[in-house]
């Protein structure tokens, strides 16, 4: 049967229930990207156990914060505490996991669901001709071998609407229907084993960015835990505007950096002005006082039509046109906007490009979600310790 899911208005007294004290739990993290599920997780005592992603880039990223591994070079050399392998998910062998883990994440390849492409669903292929749109099955094949108690999954929305299903935007109320394609993953997950329920939900309560995605959270069954409590992990009161993540020092940084990353070129400005005829610039502006649009993984090209551009600094100094053009975000701007800390290294690996760094932080997930859900299966992991003993 289709599933239907209603984001009520976020209740920010709802985290008061949820115990807080610092737990325990082991997790493995899959098409790890350059960390966003970890992040989440370690904030709330997590540990990760294992860790697998393909992209040398993501990985120097991930290790770079991970593993204190002071080299910027692009590198697969790992320190003693280096959990991440770097190999393709059709290569990660049941060997390579921990005899036991808590919880097993996934922010799997969103590319044939996105609605920005052209949606070729479970039958997309990458330009290598790898089965693309098939990976949530090495989920089940890693479900299968291993048997974590909980896991925590993410994608788009389009994954949720493809082929039947639909999205409803009203006053406060936000409903989401799936289609064939997303009951055909549930039926796959369900399959190993697993109560599995889902959500959609826009991070821009934590953060000042609409960014909805769905998340899966499966417990197994056995284990017969209570459905997750969404509502507590939207939260709206506290999140800073737009402007309050902007860089006050931007005019202060490097130059190169700026050059490099941030201004546009006066080719690039023509194209800007080319694809927003004109007068109709201000419709590519991020509006200060609000939140960006959903940052994706080719922001920094100006060719998308998507590309939202600074025209207006923390300090309201207006950038309109020559001299002062429109710029993109930073890559600080950019971790910000996704919930990541400061502390996390954003400079381009040596022998990788800044398009590098934006690509991963426009895939990433935004912690601060993966904490609230995270928080919630903490509840089920100590609810189920209670009756069981251990899990
Ligand atoms: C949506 S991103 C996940 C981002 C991650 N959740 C984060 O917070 O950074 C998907 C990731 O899967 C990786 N990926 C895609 N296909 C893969 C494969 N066959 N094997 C391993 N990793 C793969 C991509 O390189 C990308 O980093």
């Amino acid at each position: 049967t289709a599933a239907a899911t209603t984001t009520i208005t976020p209740d920010d007294t709802a985290d008061a229930t949820i115990d807080q004290s610092p737990s325990n739990f082991t997790f493995v993290e899959l098409f790890a990207g350059i960390g966003g599920f970890r992040l989440g997780l370690e904030a709330i005592g997590g540990t990760c156990a294992l860790a697998s992603e393909r992209n040398p880039n993501a990985c120097t990223i991930y290790r770079r914060h991970f593993h204190r591994n002071n080299s910027t070079a692009i590198s697969t050399t790992t320190s003693p505490s280096d959990v991440l392998i770097e190999c393709d998910m059709l290569d990660l062998h049941p060997t390579d996991f921990p005899a036991h883990f808590h919880l097993l994440t996934a922010g799997f390849p969103c590319q044939p669901f996105t609605i920005r492409g052209p949606q070729s669903g479970l039958y997309d292929t990458d330009r290598n001709s790898n089965p693309r749109g098939q990976m949530y099955q090495e989920l089940v094949r890693v479900l299968n071998a291993t048997q974590p108690p909980f896991f925590l999954f993410e994608n788009v929305v389009g994954l949720v609407t493809m082929e039947g299903g639909y999205a409803r935007h009203g006053k406060g109320v936000h409903e989401f229907k799936a289609g064939s394609v997303m009951e055909e993953v549930l039926a796959a997950f369900r399959s190993c084993g697993y109560q599995v329920d889902w959500h959609v939900i826009n991070s821009g309560g934590v953060v000042p960015q609409y960014r909805e995605r769905v998340y899966f959270v499966g417990s197994r069954s056995d284990l017969s835990c209570p459905p997750i409590n969404w509502t507590s992990i939207e939260r709206r009161g506290s999140c800073p505007t737009l402007r309050n993540i902007l860089q006050s020092d931007y005019n202060a940084l490097d130059s190169s950096v700026r050059t490099e990353s941030c201004e546009l070129t006066q080719r690039q400005y023509d194209k800007l002005q080319s694809i927003h005829s004109g007068h109709a610039l201000h419709k590519a502006r991020l509006d200060p006082n609000s939140y960006a649009p959903t940052l994706t993984s080719g922001y920094r090209q100006p060719a998308s039509s998507y590309t939202r551009y600074v025209m207006e600094e923390r300090d309201g100094t207006l950038r309109h046109g020559d001299p002062l053009r429109p710029r993109f975000l930073t890559l600080r701007e950019c971790a910000r906007v996704m919930g990541i800390p400061d502390g996390f290294d954003v400079s381009a690996p040596v022998g990788g490009e800044v398009g590098h760094v934006y690509k991963g932080l426009g895939n990433a997930v935004v912690p601060g979600i993966i904490e609230g859900i995270g928080k919630e299966i903490l509840r089920s992991m100590k609810e189920v310790e209670g009756r069981k003993g251990q899990l």
